[in-house]
């Protein structure tokens, strides 16, 4: 059953979804009497962008994770999901109001969320003030899992450090010594910059300009053309959803691709490319996933993905999708009991997963461990080039948790 309400007081509106009801009385074979064997529903709160610049990877997250779900009955360990939906908007503004009211107001047991790394880090105050599992699904923001690490909060994605550290080196080895670097001025965009730079520079590489815009504006003609006069060896950047088609479509329409390369984290294409069209061909970036990675269970989750939403997998479905598997692993543990909280949370800084993306598995600071890949754009698609850093875990700087 599918029930939608309107919440007043969210941001733009609230949606209830899911099974309703409470405990049930079951019959369970072998026993004389019927046993209530069922709590009522877990409710997670899905806080994502479902408007704006990043609004299809929250609608991905969003159709990723219910598609596990749904693979498993509608149940995750066994207990029955309800959902409340909040748009976001990317608003790091309204953060801290938004997380509120789940918490409070819509008293939800779990909250996944979000894209953005700022609105994030509202969420993860609120968070560790109330003690809330949360489960970051995209967000890289690195502080989530340095200093503000906390048992009760997992990340199934990235750190920001994660995806554009290995960049540095695969670029200082494609020949490129002097490099400019573009983005949003917001977490995200810096923290990947820095990352890129600090493995660079290592290599030998140096970076002779940092350009940055607000997040989320899109004129990038005035730095276009700072680019075209500063005639780099290559540029480094990131943007990502509605920017990052924009960028790819203005910079091959200054004619920058045809003498200085583009390279950048993976958002730049993931997700994107039928938007960018012919501008996006040849682009090399880093992530963790690529489209056709050759293992079971991305093939079975591309096609499931494809059978339920008509369209093709990305890496922020395949997020969405190992937010639920986790939270699977450790209600599991637990029986559905999501107050043996000290078990669930063993269980999944545990959890070995076989993602679509490759193995995954979590540091001490609850941060992905996982390859990175370096792809490109051919075919319409991120075609896996190679690993260019195997099992790669981040330093989660300042997380004190054991
Ligand atoms: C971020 O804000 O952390 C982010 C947003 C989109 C893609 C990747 C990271």
């Amino acid at each position: 059953m599918t029930q939608r309400i309107y919440l007043p007081g969210l941001t733009r509106r609230g949606l209830l979804t899911g099974a309703a009801g409470a405990a049930t009385l079951v019959a369970v074979p072998g026993l004389r009497s019927p046993a209530i064997a069922q709590k009522a529903p877990l409710k997670v709160g899905l806080m994502l962008p479902y408007t704006g610049t990043f609004a299809k990877l929250g609608q991905f997250i969003d159709d990723g994770f219910r598609l596990y779900v749904e693979q498993k009955g509608g149940k995750l360990g066994g207990r029955e999901i309800t959902f409340v939906q909040v748009d976001d908007e990317s608003k790091p503004e309204a953060g801290t109001d938004n997380m509120n009211r789940l918490v409070g107001r819509e008293k939800v047991d779990v909250v996944v969320g979000t894209v953005h790394s700022g609105v994030a880090m509202a969420m993860v105050k609120v968070a560790r003030d109330n003690n809330t599992m949360l489960v970051i699904p995209n967000a890289g923001a690195n502080d989530a899992t340095g200093p503000q690490c906390a048992p009760n909060i997992f990340r199934t994605s990235f750190s920001n450090w994660q995806p554009a550290h290995p960049m540095g080196k695969v670029m200082f080895d494609a020949g490129h010594k002097n490099v400019v670097t573009i983005t949003w001025r917001y977490a995200a965009g810096a923290e990947s910059i820095a990352s890129f730079t600090e493995n660079f520079t290592k290599a030998g590489g140096k970076v002779v300009e940092n350009l940055a815009l607000p997040f989320p504006e899109v004129e990038f003609q005035a730095l276009l053309t700072q680019i075209a006069t500063l005639k780099p060896d290559a540029v480094f950047c990131f943007f990502a959803g509605g920017g990052a088609v924009k960028f790819v479509k203005d910079y091959a329409a200054a004619g920058l691709n045809k003498t200085i390369p583009l390279y950048g984290s993976g958002f730049l294409t993931d997700g994107v490319i039928p938007a960018q069209g012919e501008a996006a061909n040849g682009l090399k970036t880093t992530l963790h996933y690529a489209d056709n990675l050759d293992n079971p269970e991305n093939k079975a989750f591309l096609a499931a993905f494809k059978a339920k939403t008509k369209q093709d997998g990305d890496i922020y479905a395949v997020q969405g999708y190992d937010s639920a598997t986790l939270l699977d692993i450790g209600l599991s543990a637990v029986g559905g009991d999501d107050k043996a909280r000290e078990k669930l949370v063993d269980a999944m800084a545990k959890a070995k997963i076989k993602s679509p993306r490759g193995p995954l598995s979590f540091n001490k600071a609850h941060n992905p461990i996982q390859h990175i890949y370096l792809r490109e754009v051919k075919n319409g698609r991120n075609e896996f080039v190679k690993i260019a850093h195997e099992n790669l875990d981040d330093p989660s700087r300042g997380c004190r948790m054991a």
